[in-house]
């Protein structure tokens, strides 16, 4: 486990060391379980929604298409998932179906809001704009998605779940590498921009993980 130290010189833990611990927790419980599943099922569903109701147009390439479908296929499978886990979960995403909800929506709006600030004033032309949008929001997010789905997989793993998240890790991991070109095609300060929007985001989720961990202890 690593310690940061804070501002007073005693060390903490940052969110990212209390991914796995949070997770353990969530996952040694059945019906949080299943609400969990269903949190990431939402999550991804988002995600889907989100590509095609902003990034249908002219250009819509096969790319956007194969993001768009296996995002919403990763929200099937960890809705399915969560039936595995608990055979009677039938739910949509009501918030009492889900681990804390309302923070992940939030989550993700105040992630999408970051990142059009940030772009708006660089990249003036709407397309241009919407599109790098699309690539920054989405790499920002799949990048923390793989520190807790890879954590969480583990886990799985160890705990010889009949869930494993192999087949969708590799997805999101073609996503990041096709989004990356992408952005380095069209955006000269791409580096700088992800370094700093990475932490920001860190910032957001700080705030969202804590709300996960207070869940954890139910
Ligand atoms: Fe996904
Ligand atoms: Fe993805």
């Amino acid at each position: 486990m690593v310690f940061q130290l804070g501002c007073m010189g005693t060390p903490t833990l940052t969110s990212n060391d209390s991914i796995p611990q949070v997770l353990k927790a969530i996952v040694a419980n059945q019906t949080n379980h299943a609400l969990w599943l269903n949190t990431l099922s939402l999550l991804e569903h988002i995600g889907s929604r989100k590509i095609l109701l902003t990034q249908s147009n002219e250009e819509t390439s096969e790319m956007i298409l194969r993001h768009a479908t296996e995002e919403a296929r990763h929200a099937l499978f960890f809705k399915k998932a969560a039936r595995t886990i608990q055979p009677e979960f039938r739910s949509g995403y009501q918030n009492s179906s889900l681990v804390r909800g309302t923070a992940a929506r939030i989550y993700f709006a105040k992630l999408d809001t970051l990142v059009r600030k940030n772009l708006r004033s660089v990249f003036p032309e709407e397309k241009t704009f919407t599109y790098l949008a699309y690539l920054y929001t989405t790499t920002v997010i799949e990048k923390r998605a793989m520190v807790i789905y890879n954590a969480y997989d583990e886990i799985l793993d160890k705990s010889d779940s009949p869930i494993r998240l192999t087949n969708l890790i590799l997805e999101e991991e073609g996503h990041l590498s096709e989004m990356s070109a992408e952005m380095f095609r069209l955006d000269p300060n791409a580096n700088e921009r992800l370094a700093h929007l990475e932490a920001e985001e860190a910032k957001i989720f700080a705030r969202f993980w804590r709300q996960i961990g207070e869940f954890s202890l139910n």
